[in-house]
């Protein structure tokens, strides 16, 4: 299927720098593992506008940093209302999240994507919030990596069957 439209990803959470791009960094190198990075498009955005144009946490880059991941490259973006029609999934870290997105995917006439928990994908922390770290110590940053590669593992199987 080589040439057609990647499959596009957003995960969510609340600031952009801790959590959601966490998953941007772990699955995107979960997807160029797989052998799939042209034809899996990943982003990352917070529902706040606080951190626009930032880059993670350090704690956060720290983390990923000690698995292997690279998330320097990243910065901050908001959620925007097209975004529901871009992406063909929208997955949120908690509950918060995925509610906000819900009351914005619903003024929009058109909605293209599957919003949903990004737990929803993970074998072990089915339907659990991925907690915000960013007022607790280092290791809420463990905790949300390892939430994540879980999860992660969930939904490259997810897409797998979509791009067989
Ligand atoms: P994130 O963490 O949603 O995982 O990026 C947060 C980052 C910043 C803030 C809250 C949560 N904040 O309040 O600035």
């Amino acid at each position: 299927m080589t040439g057609h439209t990647p499959i596009a990803v957003l995960f969510v959470c609340l600031g952009n720098i801790c959590r959601s791009p966490s998953a941007h960094g772990v699955f995107r190198e979960a997807v160029a593992r797989a052998g799939w990075a042209d034809r899996v498009h990943i982003e990352s955005a917070g529902t706040g506008d606080w951190h626009i144009g930032k880059p993670p946490d350090r704690r956060a880059t720290a983390a990923a940093a000690a698995r292997g991941i690279d998330l320097s490259d990243l910065r901050a973006q908001q959620v925007q209302a097209t975004d529901f029609e871009r992406f063909d999934y929208v997955l949120a870290m908690d509950a918060d999240n995925l509610a906000d997105l819900e009351q914005m995917a619903n003024t929009r006439g058109k909605v293209r994507a599957r919003i949903a928990l990004f737990s929803t994908f993970s074998a072990r922390y089915r339907g659990e919030a991925v907690p915000d770290p960013y007022f607790g110590g280092e290791q809420g940053f463990e905790r949300v990596l390892d939430m994540i590669e879980d999860a992660s593992a969930g939904l490259l199987e997810e897409i797998r069957t979509r791009l067989d």
